[in-house]
């Protein structure tokens, strides 16, 4: 069976404090899913403090970002051996505001995805396609270039060990969410591109959909036969909104079982 996970992105929000609501409440809802995992995705300060609050519960952390350099005169970047010391086990590469906002291109995605996989941690890599490419029917290529990119640099062997996520970028943070079905096409066309390399590594992949799901929508997103759970931005932000959406992934997993 596949892994099921929902994995909180917090972006740029969270203080000391503040914080410390969703930690208790990210605790108590791992504690109580059966198959599912709870990951949540933190600006690179807390990530001590989550480390602290997290250790001993069933919930897993992460970061959102990462150099692909290991170590060296980079000034303001973060390795992923140093995020592998404070006890990430998961980490985003290849969100879409790194890419329009920062200027990621595929290749820097993919040396990402291999930096973090060569720490033994497990990268999160998100593909997704504008509304303009959606609109001019490019979706498909569009994804398959980025997915291949990756693909390319680590090899069906990495990609065992990673997860993707689908964000269309029109969907993010915009309330406007791609219908369980819109979702659900590019999740198995993800799936078969993999498949052409290895069946079983296709079959075993997590595939998560992101873009404005929250506890009302998630239900029906994570009835879909590919999609595997989500990853949550705004939503992540508020304890009982992001524990709904876990115990909603967990619920299907049991269901599927
Ligand atoms: P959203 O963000 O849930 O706020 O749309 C998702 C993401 O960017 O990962």
């Amino acid at each position: 069976m596949r892994q099921r996970l929902v994995a909180g992105n917090w972006k740029m929000h969270g203080s000391l404090p503040g914080n410390q609501t969703l930690l208790e409440a990210a605790a108590a809802t791992a504690g109580r899913l059966r198959e599912a995992k709870c990951v949540l995705c933190v600006p690179f300060p807390y990530l001590a403090q989550v480390q602290g609050a997290l250790m001993v519960t069933r919930a897993a952390w992460g970061a959102q970002n990462v150099s692909h350099h290991p170590k060296g005169a980079f000034t303001g970047e973060v390795s992923a051996a140093m995020l592998r010391e404070f006890g990430c086990t998961y980490v985003i590469v290849g969100h879409s505001e790194r890419r329009s906002l920062y200027g990621e291109d595929d290749s820097t995605v993919s040396l990402k995805a291999a930096a973090v996989l060569a720490e033994g941690m497990r990268p999160i890599v998100c593909v997704g396609e504008t509304l303009s490419q959606r609109e001019a029917g490019d979706t498909e290529q569009v994804i398959g270039n980025q997915l291949e990119a990756v693909m390319d640099r680590i090899g069906v062997q990495g990609l065992r060990k990673s997860v993707v996520a689908y964000e269309p970028v029109w969907a993010i943070g915009t309330g406007r969410t791609a219908s369980p079905e819109q979702a659900q096409a590019v999740h198995a066309f993800i799936r078969s591109s993999v498949a052409q390399q290895s069946r079983e590594t296709a079959d075993a992949l997590p595939i998560l959909y992101g873009g404005s799901v929250k506890a009302s929508n998630a239900v029906g997103l994570f009835e879909m036969p590919d999609i595997d759970g989500g990853l949550i931005g705004g939503a992540s932000l508020d304890a009982a909104e992001f524990s709904a959406i876990c115990l909603a992934a967990d619920h299907k997993t049991v269901e599927r079982a």
